[in-house]
């Protein structure tokens, strides 16, 4: 089949290692997808700065528009909001799937991106944008569409879940978890979007609207954000065998007229010891989730991180470029990958 050009834009603490994975594991992800996936180019901002994993300096480029023009998927992990969206946009609209990690942009432009998306027929995946590694997105848009979620309670930012843990477990000072959350890449470009509730308010937006198949508006979810939880109070917390969680919490609710609706808020809150969402600890995430027929369910794992991050950005890729190949939602049996099934008695793991 025919070469799938793949831009990623970005290489940051996500991009760079999604660009890494595309170079370093060609072979192995052509297998899967059935075409070679080739890595067009990397856009960044500054040609000469040090990226993590390093990258070929010829890869990368200050022209984000060209970059876009020439690739069937884009890899939109820039973050922010105007830039990236001005990218997507262009991307969709000439043709382009799109895959992103940015909730900041899905929560405040999602209804006009997948309106491009859906003209044109491009695929916008964001399978990265909440929970990180955790599969989430497509839990709830796919396999939970024919049940009745009642309510999400999750842990949905791996900064401040870090930050309240190591406060708890190393009594860190607040400062001293928040630099540490930086320089392990978990934090946004600007922290205080993690701290104050808003990356997570962006992650309840999105979760609410997938479970309860309407549009959640960003303004209409209230949040308060980790700034104002002392020492003590966790120290407080942690003596009445509590723990400090930042939640988002996402129900269905019958309002004191009877009419039906949705809300979605995050806060911090106290959580027995024993409650299944207290043991997230460092940068993990957990979503919980409670239907009507499937009972509940927990997903749980990283929730923030390069390699970690990658593979839900891979995953998204490897879907999109699927659908290149055979054509359609990229539902049907993926191509082998030609790896012979050993005794299970004699193998060691790789
Ligand atoms: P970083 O801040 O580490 O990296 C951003 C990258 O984008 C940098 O390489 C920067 O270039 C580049 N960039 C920024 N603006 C522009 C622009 N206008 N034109 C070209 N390049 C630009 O971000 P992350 O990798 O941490 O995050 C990327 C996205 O993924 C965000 O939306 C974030 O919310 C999301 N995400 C992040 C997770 C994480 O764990 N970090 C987890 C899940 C989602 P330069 O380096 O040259 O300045
Ligand atoms: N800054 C985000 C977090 C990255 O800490 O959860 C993952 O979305």
């Amino acid at each position: 089949a025919q070469p799938i050009r793949v831009a990623v834009l970005g290489a940051g603490t996500v991009g760079a290692e999604v660009a890494h994975q595309l170079l370093t594991r060609a072979g192995e992800l052509e297998a899967r997808v059935g075409a070679p996936l080739v890595l067009a180019g990397v856009a960044v901002r500054d040609l000469e700065a040090q990226r993590t994993p390093a990258l070929p300096k010829e890869l990368l480029t200050t022209d984000a528009e060209s970059l876009v023009l020439g690739a069937h998927i884009v890899v939109e992990l820039i973050g922010g909001v105007e830039r990236a969206r001005e990218l997507v946009l262009l991307a969709l609209e000439s043709g382009a799937d799109v895959v992103t990690g940015n909730k900041a942009l899905l929560a405040t432009h999602g209804s006009e991106l997948f309106t491009a998306a859906e003209r044109v027929g491009a695929q916008l995946n964001y399978e990265a944008a909440v929970g990180g590694a955790i599969p989430i997105i497509r839990p709830l848009r796919d396999s939970l569409a024919g049940d009745d979620v009642r309510r999400i309670l999750g842990i949905v930012n791996g900064t401040t879940n870090f930050v309240l843990d190591r406060m708890d477990e190393h009594d860190d000072t607040f400062e001293e978890a928040l630099a540490e959350a930086t320089r392990r890449g978990y934090a946004e470009a600007d922290p205080s979007g993690d701290v104050s509730g808003t990356d997570a308010a962006h992650k309840a937006a999105i979760l609410a609207g997938l479970a309860f198949h309407t549009r959640v508006p960003l303004d209409a979810v209230p949040v308060e954000g980790i700034e104002r939880i002392t020492p003590e109070q966790v120290r407080g917390a942690r003596e009445t065998g509590h723990v400090v969680k930042l939640l988002a919490i996402c129900e269905r609710l019958t309002g004191p007229d009877g009419t039906e609706g949705v809300s979605a808020r995050v806060h911090p809150a106290l959580l027995p010891r024993r409650h299944p969402l207290a043991s997230v600890r460092a940068a993990n995430n957990a979503v919980f989730v409670e239907a009507e027929s499937a009972g509940d369910l927990m997903f749980y794992g990283a929730g923030a991180g390069g390699p970690e991050t990658a593979s839900a950005v891979l995953g998204d890729l490897v879907s999109a470029a699927r659908r290149h190949v055979i054509g359609g939602p990229g539902l049907a049996a993926p191509p082998s990958s030609g790896l012979p099934v050993l005794d299970p008695g004699v193998v060691t793991s790789r």
